[in-house]
């Protein structure tokens, strides 16, 4: 009867724990969905769309393992599974909404072949078009093919339907993000010139592809993991520098305009391990859409010899009369 009891109770505090809600956001900590399974959505991005958040990212799962032709600068992979969705209404719980674009299984000359490269996807919604789109790195197995890929939905919870990958404006073009501004126009950020200098290119009024218009920034800078963000008025980034899955010092940069001059602005980390962004790496900067002047840094803290295992680091951003800081916190709460 004791036995009974005890595994009736283990199983009353898994099933609670499964659905148990979160109410705050813990850097570097398994982060479960609702039902209890740690969130998988690496590089991702946030989508508000009627009043709810979206959080699209690469599915990592299976062995983790290192290509001959990356042995050179530590680049291990899994095998490419999709592009993961999530949503919340109150970003501490995510309900997993599945797999919106699924790997290729059976064509290995398939750009979405479970052997090819399938990283930060970030989701815009047109309005004119009713179109969700999605922008995202496509890559061979090596990184030599340096693309950006296009995919779109009538849902922001898919299935989004591929469309295809390009150099966008000719250019090779590696970790990326999108930043659409307050007029809709809508920019691709693109680590280039095989990593050495960013582009920042305008989309077409349908966000599909390029629009022609674009310039190069931070020339030589070899900067990574853009995230974008404005705030009074004004532009900013964040980045990394380019060590693969290695950790590095963040850097920041602010503009009056989304053409620049940009600024650099230095390392925007502060508290322990700061200078390597605390072994993470930024993904998205997500603006908290019902308290004006909140913004969330959302890092990658990548395992990479278990990239499954790999970590989120959400972090809120203080802005100074300088730029702004992210400072490292155990645990922490958005204010009421
Ligand atoms: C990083 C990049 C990641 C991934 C990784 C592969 O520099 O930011 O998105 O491509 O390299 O090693």
């Amino acid at each position: 009867m004791a036995v009974v009891l005890i595994v009736w109770q283990a199983m009353c505090i898994s099933a609670w724990a499964a659905t148990a809600s979160h109410t705050q956001f813990k850097p570097g900590e398994i982060w479960t969905d609702t039902s209890g399974t740690p969130i998988n959505a690496h590089g991702g991005g946030i989508l508000y769309h009627d009043k709810v958040y979206y959080w699209y990212g690469e599915i990592k799962t299976g062995k983790t393992w290192m290509p001959e032709s990356n042995r050179s600068w530590d680049g291990t992979r899994v095998e490419t599974t999709g592009i993961s969705c999530y949503s919340s209404q109150d970003l501490y719980n995510w309900k997993y909404e599945g797999n919106v674009l699924p790997a290729v299984q059976d064509d290995p000359n398939h750009e979405l072949h479970k052997s090819k490269v399938l990283e930060r996807p970030k989701v815009l919604y047109n309005r004119a078009t009713k179109q969700f789109v999605m922008w995202m790195h496509v890559d061979s197995q090596d990184y030599a093919l340096a693309h950006a890929g296009v995919a779109t939905s009538d849902s922001p919870s898919g299935p989004f339907r591929y469309v295809g990958s390009f150099r966008p404006d000719g250019a090779m073009s590696r970790d990326m993000t999108v930043f659409m501004d307050d007029d809709g126009k809508t920019y691709l950020f693109h680590a280039s010139e095989n990593n050495a200098t960013m582009h920042i290119s305008l989309l077409t009024d349908d966000y599909l592809k390029p629009s022609g218009r674009f310039v190069r920034v931070f020339e030589g800078r070899s900067m990574e993991a853009p995230a974008v963000f404005k705030h009074g008025g004004r532009y900013y980034l964040m980045a990394s520098g380019c060590t693969g899955w290695a950790p590095n010092e963040a850097r920041s940069a602010v503009a009056e305009s989304i053409w620049g001059p940009w600024k650099e602005l230095g390392n925007p980390c502060l508290g322990p391990e700061a200078e390597v962004t605390f072994r993470g790496q930024s993904t998205y900067i997500l603006p908290v859409v019902d308290k004006p002047g909140t913004f969330i840094m959302m890092a990658d803290r990548w395992n990479q010899n278990d990239l499954p295992d790999s970590r989120y680091l959400w972090l809120p951003v203080i802005f100074t009369d300088k730029g702004f800081e992210v400072r490292w916190q155990i645990t922490w709460r958005l204010n009421n």
